[in-house]
């Protein structure tokens, strides 16, 4: 069994469908949930609360070193018993980039979601990206973290068309329905113990 954290910092669309999936036994093997956010503002986090039951914590990043903020967040995992070795964290909208501290720390337990298909449209806007770029195809990716942005081992893509007349949102929104889609895929790939990771390459068990 595998103890969740997911990691927000706004409205936490992709956080709910994670919880609806573990609600409705999409995904299988999770034993507890926490959700973290480190605005205070976000709506994820008030949801995750008032609907769902859910454990939640707030830490503001805002008067702490990168250093201090992960450190923080790693005191708060292993309180709820989300350890290296039967945890698995779950960015989910969460801008911030995690430091080198916590991401060794939970080598290969710690994914994230991207909505672009990696290794294009890196960091912040990958939408508009894509559509400044004129690409036909753009996606989503769900991919374990590693020390740089949007680089790691990817577990899942979706693809989706681009047409002439998107807009940033509408290409978005898009998007968003294949993220919900792939990301609740993924950790259950991960909580059934799955995934093999090799030369940087994901492969199932
Ligand atoms: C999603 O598009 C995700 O891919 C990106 O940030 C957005 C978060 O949306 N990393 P939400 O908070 O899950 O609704």
């Amino acid at each position: 069994m595998v103890n969740l954290a997911i990691l927000i910092s706004g409205r936490g669309s992709n956080m709910i469908a994670i919880l609806d999936g573990i609600k409705n036994k999409y995904i299988l093997n999770v034993n507890k949930v926490l959700v973290i956010s480190n605005k205070r503002e976000s709506i994820g986090l008030h949801l995750a609360k008032d609907r769902y039951g859910i454990n939640t914590e707030l830490i503001m990043n805002d008067n702490l070193s990168n250093n201090e903020f992960d450190e923080k967040i790693v005191h708060i995992l292993k309180s709820y018993d989300i350890k290296p070795r039967n945890g698995l964290v779950c960015l989910a909208g969460f801008m911030k980039i995690l430091s080198p501290y916590i991401v060794n720390m939970y080598k290969n337990r710690i994914i994230n979601i991207h909505p672009s298909l990696l290794p294009s449209f890196k960091g912040l806007h990958a939408q508009k990206q894509a559509l400044d770029a004129g690409v036909k195809i753009s996606g989503c990716t769900v991919h374990f973290v590693d020390n740089a942005v949007d680089t790691g081992p990817i577990i899942l893509q979706e693809c989706v068309p681009v047409f002439d007349t998107d807009t940033e949102l509408v290409l978005s929104e898009r998007i968003l329905i294949e993220e919900h889609k792939i990301y609740k895929k993924a950790i259950n790939l991960f909580t059934n113990d799955k995934l093999k990771i090799e030369n940087n390459k994901v492969s199932l068990k």
